[in-house]
């Protein structure tokens, strides 16, 4: 036996990085108009969360999965393991892979024997970016195991390619995002709050509740000057007064629960409630903790997922390297 593998001593493996990737929600979004190449110009102020998904990439993954994970090797040999509550694609379709992929290639790197472990707290098809936050957090972590740029500016036209909502994933913090959501000019909020988030277990398609949109009824929510003000500001009754999505709006008649579940965080005593991103999580405005955490006791009977969380100053954290 070498002298460096005592008994007991696991041996060194390969590079090792964590990343916690948060997960974002709309504090005010207006849709502005359909555009020629089928997307969407948006007005919207973006906002990381404490909920996170945590990503590990290994340069040598054990072999074993974890219980209740599922696992993928894709061609390239990278292998995917994916463990979550939700069903959530483990093979060449997630968006962390996508990512994976167009990184090593910009780089001209191989992904042979790297492993991708995924662990879901965010829920998907909830307007909370949780791919968005998987590929950004998946080229956070790859540039910090390979030593590369790690910056959001960096790795912003790779993260547009693969979704609109990744750029912002990238920066995190605060920040109004115009465009798809690409055009991001960070906002220095001062406004402490935190927010209860409730999701009914619905899975709403980006692109359906953005074809519901008409700009002849809608888009007259909000105001997202006055909203931006209020955050940098740290004024509260002008920013329960800006809040507003216009998906609220599109998804009227698509999406009835969306009207309950709004008043259902005002009754268990949020400030506000609103849709996030194109649904279906609702979130209700709390000014404390014990405000989120109560209205999240009582609601938590009801639905498959409620959560209190607050606002982060971040994007995805690189937590450990070994
Ligand atoms: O960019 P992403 O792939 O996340 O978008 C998913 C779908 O949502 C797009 O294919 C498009 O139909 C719609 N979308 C849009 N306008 C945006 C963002 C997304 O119409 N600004």
């Amino acid at each position: 036996m070498p002298s460096d593998q005592k008994p007991g001593i696991r041996p060194v493996r390969g590079k090792q990085v964590l990343v916690e990737a948060p997960a974002k929600v709309n504090l005010g979004l207006k849709i502005l108009g359909r555009r020629a190449d089928g997307y969407h110009d948006l007005d919207t102020v973006f906002q990381a969360v404490s909920l996170t998904d945590t990503l590990v990439l290994s340069e040598r993954p054990s072999e074993a999965a974890e219980p209740g994970g599922a696992v993928h090797l894709t061609d390239e040999g990278l292998r995917l393991e994916v463990r979550s509550p939700w069903p959530v694609p483990c093979d060449d379709s997630n968006l962390a892979v996508r990512a994976a992929r167009a990184f090593a290639g910009r780089e001209g790197r191989s992904l042979e024997g790297l492993g991708l472990r995924i662990e879901k707290r965010i829920p998907p098809g909830g307007g909370l970016a949780g791919g968005s936050a998987d590929a950004a957090g998946t080229l956070v972590g790859l540039a910090a195991l390979w030593g590369l740029d790690a910056s959001p500016q960096g790795l912003h036209d790779l993260g547009l390619g693969l979704g609109s909502d990744v750029p912002f994933c990238l920066m995190g913090g605060t920040a109004r995002g115009l465009g798809r959501g690409e055009i991001l000019t960070p906002v220095a909020r001062k406004l402490e709050f935190w927010m209860t988030m409730v999701n009914p277990g619905t899975i709403l398609k980006t692109s359906k509740a953005f074809a519901a949109f008409d700009p002849a009824r809608h888009g007259r929510a909000g105001d997202l000057s006055r909203l931006v003000e209020a955050l940098e500001e740290a004024r509260p009754e002008p920013f329960v007064q800006s809040l507003g999505n216009t998906f609220e709006e599109c998804l009227e008649g698509v999406f009835p629960l969306m009207r309950r579940l709004k008043d259902q965080l005002i009754e268990a005593g949020c400030s506000a409630s609103l849709l996030s991103g194109s649904g279906a999580t609702i979130w209700g405005l709390a000014w404390t903790e014990q405000q989120a955490r109560e209205a999240a006791a009582v609601l938590r009977p009801h639905y498959p997922f409620v959560h209190a969380v607050r606002p982060i100053p971040f994007g995805p954290m690189v937590r450990m390297k070994l």
